[in-house]
């Protein structure tokens, strides 16, 4: 189930991702005006998006969740980490830009969160355990 919606979610965030790419093709004329640091920051933010919605997709088509309790709550923890990063990374994009400063403290933030909860889930997943697939 877990694994499902991280699959689900991660097409509905790839979807989201070409949305960017509408947004800033309609709403900043396709970023052709722009200075530069403001473009090479959106086409980052774009990109950022498609790259945390695939993670999401990936872990989703191969998740199995542990019928060990401890291990099962550490991959929902992992879990959690990943939908907050995903969401935050996507705020970022549409509340931190354009801007006059390089520093986007909740993007920045974002990609902590998606290298925490990767790993976590990453590094459960060397625990010897059984599996179950729900
Ligand atoms: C609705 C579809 C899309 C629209 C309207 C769109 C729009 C844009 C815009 C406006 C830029 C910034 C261009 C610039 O700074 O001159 C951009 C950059 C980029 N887009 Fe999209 N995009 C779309 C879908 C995609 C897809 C499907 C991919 C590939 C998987 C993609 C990959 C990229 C890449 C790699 C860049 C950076 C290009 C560079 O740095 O040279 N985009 N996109």
């Amino acid at each position: 189930m877990l694994g499902k919606i991280h699959l689900f979610f991660g097409i509905l965030v790839v979807i989201i991702f070409l949305l960017t790419g509408q947004y800033m093709d309609k709403n900043f004329n396709h970023l052709q005006d722009m200075e530069l640091m403001n473009r090479a920051l959106f086409r980052a933010g774009h990109l950022y998006i498609l790259l945390f919605g695939l993670i999401n997709a990936a872990l989703g088509a191969h998740l199995k969740l542990s019928k060990t309790k401890w291990i099962n709550l550490v991959q929902k923890l992992g879990s959690l980490v990943i939908f907050s990063a995903t969401i935050l990374v996507i705020y970022g994009f549409f509340t931190e830009l354009p801007t006059e400063n390089i520093e986007r403290p909740l993007t920045r933030f974002s990609l902590y969160l998606i290298l925490f909860g990767v790993s976590v889930h990453g590094l459960i997943s060397l625990v010897p355990n059984k599996y179950k697939t729900i």
